[in-house]
């Protein structure tokens, strides 16, 4: 039986309309399973899993470049590794690796070997299609080589194709699409955890930002009785052990964890372990930032419980205490 919250992206049991995808040749290009659909006005929480297949060549015209208009993607390098086209550069894109795409970077990839890449998406177009994209193949499954079909899924809409990239080759720390919680945007040391912004809230058009925790084994943090966001956490290292309600698990690298909004939870770092909040609605870098400046100007107030509330209620904070256990 499906877990309530835990969901092993290598558990077959949490892929959702599993699909192959194939190249105009008919070639393999894609393993794709859906693992959350989409939530809400900005189609927030969708989460992909796939493994990406060398193409016959690596000719830029086989690169598959296209822009999206809506959406916005990152890309969780997880195994395999890829040449990553993008606004004049081309590079290469490791495991560990996170690449992160706005709207209207033109973009291509190719595949050096069988890559597993998990993808976190909001306002992507055509993101909630999964479940009639079954139907269709279950009807007509020559649908998705129909060009007449295949156009519909190009656009309009959010997805357009481009030309075949010109480029200059550069290293990934001068490529910006590629982050690593390595170089992170901004960073802030907790008593026993560090967090790292990986990608701004103004580089996804407001509607959330991406952080990277490094945590040391005993850091803890609770949050509210009655959070008012799902959260979605997603563990690259490590264990972490949550409790959400009255159930305990733990938490393993290759593990996305959804909590519910409403539902009272705490976690507990068991070893060295590495999160990121993939929902990312707590406004973090200006709590940390605010928190920071009030323990520097003003030590005095800082001491004040009722600055530091009214900072997480500003920010939408909804943790009640963190630290070590
Ligand atoms: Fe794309």
């Amino acid at each position: 039986m499906k877990h309530p919250y835990l969901i092993d992206l290598n558990d077959r049991e949490n892929w959702l309309y599993p699909i192959e995808l194939f190249g105009p040749d008919g070639h393999k290009g894609e393993d794709q399973r859906t693992i959350n659909m989409p939530e809400g006005p900005h189609k927030e929480l969708c989460v992909t899993d796939s493994v990406m297949y060398p193409g016959k060549s690596s000719k830029p015209s086989e690169l598959h470049c296209h822009e999206h208009r809506i959406g916005y993607e990152d890309f969780f390098v997880d195994s395999g590794g890829l040449d990553l086209y993008i606004n004049g550069k081309k590079t290469y894109v490791a495991p560990g690796n996170i690449i992160h795409l706005q709207p209207y970077e033109a973009h291509g990839m190719n595949f050096r070997a069988p890559t597993k890449y998990r993808g976190f998406f909001h306002d992507l177009g055509n993101s909630d299609n999964s479940p009639v994209i079954a139907i269709l193949r279950a009807k007509k499954p020559n649908a998705m080589q129909d060009p007449n079909f295949t156009k519909y899924m190009m656009g309009p809409g959010d997805i357009y194709m481009r030309e075949a990239p010109e480029w200059v080759e550069v290293p990934p720390e001068q490529c910006p699409n590629v982050r690593n919680i390595s170089r992170p945007m901004a960073e802030f040391k907790l008593d026993g955890a560090t967090m790292k912004m990986i990608t701004a809230r103004w580089e996804n058009g407001g509607v959330n930002e991406l952080w990277g925790v490094e945590m040391e084994p005993g850091f803890y943090a609770e949050w509210v009785e009655y959070p008012l966001e799902t959260e979605m956490y997603y563990v690259t290292a490590g264990e972490v052990e949550f409790t959400v309600y009255d159930e305990t698990f733990v938490a393993y690298p290759e593990c996305v964890v959804k909590i519910p909004k409403f539902a009272s939870h705490s976690i507990v770092a068991k070893s060295n372990a590495v999160m990121y909040d993939i929902a990312g609605k707590t406004r973090w870098y200006a709590f940390l930032q605010d928190r920071s400046s009030i323990l520097y100007y003003e030590p005095e107030r800082a001491k004040k419980p009722e600055t530091m509330a009214a900072l997480k209620e500003k920010f939408g904070c909804m943790i009640k205490k963190i630290g070590r256990k």
